[in-house]
């Protein structure tokens, strides 16, 4: 099939195709055309198009495509330029846009919305709503440096001391967590909320201070997304917001519940209660904003000297990575819908990916689909917040109890050394002690090393492997097949756990795919 990377409209600097994933879209036995000038503006030439392998060609000839690659939806015209058979994939918002989605459906064209690409595991390498959100939370930060007149660090020169710049950010999913690092990265001080307390931990390993709302009734995170807060929460919310502001130099709000419009959560008066020279990047503009004041892709400077962005174009802001990424998510849908390999878009409807995306097939809108269990669920989440009014009746034993079956075992140990031949009791001294040590040595050791320390004790038991070897010159054949198991079993939990930490390391080692 003939695959068609067709150029945005004004004002969107992203392509929805890069060179570099041209070629794996070319391996992938797809005839590729390239609209003349559409990577021109994250500045990709047509030369290097060319170069990938695509054939640079005009406006109406990539439009008539048999699949059309597009970061941003058609407009009317363009629908009309689509074959009526044709395959569509894009940005179609549609939820928003079911007036589009009719138009799609009667041109008789199949859609793909990238932007309804269900939140499950399997399908994480094709969520650009993550990808973008990611870059748009870095740009957030960039942006905010730019307007704000002062260092993000701390400094102490010759000339004075410079305090570090104080950030807060609203909302830690993925564009907060992407803000948060980058702002604590170029040195600031950064606090985050968000209603979910499973981000606590997830917010301060990349340097932030979670402030959490504590409040009796806990918003429930039942699929790891934001429900509409409380009452009470938003009322300790809104205090905590209006300390804040009167205190940080930057806010950067991200806050939105899905299927909802974004929640209010700074007011006139706590933009007036900052400092003036501060900045507010409302990153949720387009959903009706976070912010008082704040209006969809401006920015806006109050009586009190506060530069409040409501930019909606974030990501488009680093095009070539926002491009990359982007395309990089088509790619992996591409290979969904081409699992023959040969060129040929199939669409599975019985697969739960890509039923989803599917927004019109055949004359038809197929949007909304069946829903789809997310799984951003937490894995039983940590209470944060303040305790329950009614504590949770214990399970198990009391500690008391525990600290009996403690002694008890001690005892235990110290009849059994009395009465034991030589050398047992100091085989059981040693085993006791090494188990004290291991239990506080493997304690002290933080969760995300607990891989790598495996993989070194593990090769503690190279000292099987030793032993064994020396039984292997013993004349007895049944010593020797033990022996010889013991070393093949030894070897592969010293190798394995070594060949299992690389492979986990790898995963966070940069120089992957730009
Ligand atoms: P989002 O864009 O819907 O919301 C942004 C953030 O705003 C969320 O963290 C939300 O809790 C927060 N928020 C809502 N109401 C708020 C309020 N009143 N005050 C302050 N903050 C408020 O969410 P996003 O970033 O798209 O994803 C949320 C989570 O979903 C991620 O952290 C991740 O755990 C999970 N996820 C899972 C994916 C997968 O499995 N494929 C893909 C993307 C996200």
């Amino acid at each position: 099939m003939r695959l068609g990377i067709v150029a945005e409209p004004v004002g969107e600097n992203r392509v929805a195709v890069t060179p570099t994933t041209v070629t794996k879209i070319l391996a992938l036995g797809y005839e590729v055309v390239v609209e003349a000038g559409a990577g021109s503006r994250s500045s990709f030439s047509d030369a290097a198009y060319a170069g990938a392998g695509a054939e640079v060609v005009d406006r109406d000839t990539a439009w008539a495509s048999d699949v059309v690659l597009r970061v941003n939806a058609p407009s009317d015209e363009e629908i009309a330029r689509l074959r009526p058979d044709a395959v569509m994939i894009g940005l179609l918002a549609p939820a928003l846009s079911p007036e589009l989605l009719e138009k799609l459906a009667a041109r008789g064209v199949t859609a793909l919305a990238m932007d309804a690409m269900p939140r499950i595991s399997r399908a994480q390498s094709m969520d650009v709503l993550s990808s973008m959100s990611n870059i748009a939370g870095y740009r957030a930060v960039v942006e905010a440096a730019h307007e704000f007149g002062r260092f993000f660090t701390g400094q102490v020169t010759a000339a004075g001391k410079v305090p570090p710049a104080k950030v807060l950010v609203a909302g830690a999913g993925v564009a907060g967590l992407a803000a948060i690092g980058a702002a604590s990265s170029l040195g600031a001080v950064v606090r985050a909320t968000d209603p979910r307390p499973e981000v606590a931990d997830q917010v301060r390993s990349i340097g932030g201070e979670y402030l959490a709302v504590e409040v009796e009734e806990q918003m429930e995170s039942s699929d790891g997304y934001a429900k509409a807060t409380s009452e009470a929460y938003d009322r300790r919310a809104a205090e905590i917001y209006s300390e804040q502001a009167a205190d940080v130099d930057i806010i950067i709000t991200t806050a939105l519940i899905p299927g909802r419009p974004a929640p209010k959560l700074i007011t006139e008066a706590d933009v007036a209660s900052m400092k003036p020279g501060s900045v507010i990047v409302d990153m949720a503009a387009s959903m009706g904003g976070n912010v008082a004041g704040s209006v969809a892709g401006e920015r806006i400077v109050t009586d009190n000297g506060v530069t409040i962005l409501g930019y909606t174009d974030l990501a488009g802001r680093l095009p070539q990575q926002a491009s990359q990424l982007y395309g990089t998510n088509l790619l992996n849908l591409l290979k969904l819908v081409t699992p023959a390999g040969d060129g040929e878009l199939a669409l599975d409807f019985d697969d739960i990916v890509q039923r989803a995306v599917t927004v019109t097939r055949s004359g038809e809108v197929t949007w909304p689909p069946p829903p789809v269990q997310v799984s951003a669920a937490p894995a039983a989440a940590p209470q944060t917040a303040a305790p329950a009014p009614t504590p949770e009746p214990k399970r198990g034993l009391s500690t008391a109890g525990r600290n009996w079956l403690f002694a008890a075992g001690i005892a235990a140990l110290f009849a059994i050394c009395a009465v034991a031949p030589a050398p047992l009791p100091q085989h059981f001294l040693v085993l006791t002690l090494s188990v004290v040590v291991g239990f506080y040595v493997i304690g002290m050791v933080t969760h995300a090393l607990h891989t790598p320390l495996m993989a070194v004790t593990n090769a503690i038991s190279g000292i099987i492997v030793v032993g064994a070897m020396l039984q292997l010159s013993l004349d007895d054949p049944l010593v020797q097949i033990l022996a010889a198991a013991a070393v093949l079993v030894a070897s592969i939990n010293v190798f394995g756990g070594f060949a299992v930490t690389r492979r986990m390391l790898a995963m966070f080692q940069k120089g992957g795919e730009r």
